[in-house]
């Protein structure tokens, strides 16, 4: 994995129970494996572009979730189903990321160049679909309808919260409601799925597939409000990502929703004559210095241990002791994360 960018879940899995941080390196181990499998190409373009991302690292928590969907049902499951499922959304990921920074027009990601900076639009888009097409086949070839099901629906809500998002650039006074049903769309819902198909490979009831989900889906929303407020106040030396891209492209994320409430009528047309607007670097300086002092980075950050809160109220449902205290830690760490 790309250095920076571990998410610390193996230190606190080895401090609860030594055991579990070997069975999730174990599973990551073989998750890796067959990800490198499934980007071999005939065709050495799209064996380059993928290999371009997937060797950057990131942090793999797609593939994570999956396994301690898995882990938290039982110990009992076929290991190299759950591999499959892990790289599976990886790959999606991957896809998604390699859209995501033709959207946004980045030309940074995971500490390198996009694949859009090296290789250009058209094959950055062209390879996406081709490693999007590469998931759907190792879902088809494990074959269970219910993790189809789930894995497709939560594809087609990440593709229309992207969509929606595009749809709201530019509009500076986006409805705090909207904005959290694009973060649940285009990011929760994934995560949430990574969970249940964990959950389901394992022979879960349908109760613990379903809070696995819930814990999934809420994390999700932490991690990407996390995600924006990092767009604002993190290095991008240690994000591996661009500063501010969300505010150059005139996407309203929470720290800006929260700002906007304390600004005056002409700070409020300043910042709004900036967003999406060829925004310096000195004016970045100034918001962000509104942001710091005015709370809005503090409120953002209470927003996102909201959910993380009620992602810990779904673990009821799990029985196993040091999985759950596991998934406790994860859910704290994905917020409290600086990449
Ligand atoms: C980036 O996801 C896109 C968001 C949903 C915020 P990650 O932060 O998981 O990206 P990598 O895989 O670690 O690079
Ligand atoms: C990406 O959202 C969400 C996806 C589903 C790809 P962002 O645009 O906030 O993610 P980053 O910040 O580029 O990683
Ligand atoms: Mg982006
Ligand atoms: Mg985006």
């Amino acid at each position: 994995m790309g250095k920076g960018l571990s998410t610390g879940y193996l230190d606190a899995a080895r401090e609860i129970a030594g055991s579990l941080a070997a069975e999730l390196a174990e599973d990551s181990v073989r998750a890796e494996s067959v990800l490198k499998e499934a980007l071999r190409s005939d065709c050495d373009l799209v064996s380059s572009v993928g290999t371009h991302v997937s060797d950057a690292g990131g942090k793999r928590i797609r593939p994570l979730f999956v396994s301690l969907g898995a882990r938290a049902t039982g110990p009992e499951y076929d290991a190299n189903r759950v591999a499959a499922l892990g790289a599976c959304v990886e790959m999606i990921h991957m896809a998604t990321l390699i859209h995501d920074d033709v959207i946004d027009g980045a030309d940074t990601r995971r500490g390198r160049r996009t694949a859009c900076d090296v290789f250009g639009n058209t094959a950055g888009i062209l390879t996406g679909d081709v490693l999007l097409a590469r998931a759907m086949e190792v879902l088809a070839t494990d074959g269970d309808l219910a993790i189809i099901r789930l894995i497709s629906k939560a594809v087609v809500e990440m593709a229309t919260g992207e969509v929606m998002e595009v749809e709201a650039r530019g509009v500076f006074d986006l409805d705090r409601s909207r904005h959290l049903e694009i973060l649940r769309k285009k990011t929760a819902t994934f995560l949430g799925a990574c969970c249940k198909a964990g959950a389901i490979v394992a022979g879960g009831s349908d109760e613990l597939c379903d809070g696995m989900e819930r814990y999934g889906e809420d994390v999700g929303m932490g991690f990407q409000i996390a995600d924006d407020l990092l767009d604002f106040r993190g290095s991008p030396q240690t994000t591996g990502k661009p500063r501010a891209t969300d505010f150059r492209e005139g996407c309203a994320t929470m720290p800006l929703i929260h700002l906007r409430g304390s600004l005056t009528h002409e700070e409020s047309e300043y910042v709004k004559s900036k967003f999406g607007n060829g925004v310096a670097e000195a004016d970045l300086d100034l918001i962000s210095t509104w942001m710091s002092e005015r709370k809005s980075y503090e409120l953002t950050e209470r927003d996102a241990a909201a959910y993380i809160e009620r992602a810990k109220s779904a673990l009821s449902v799990v029985p196993r002791a040091p999985i759950a205290e596991l998934l406790t830690r994860v859910a704290d760490l994905m917020v409290a994360r600086e990449a």
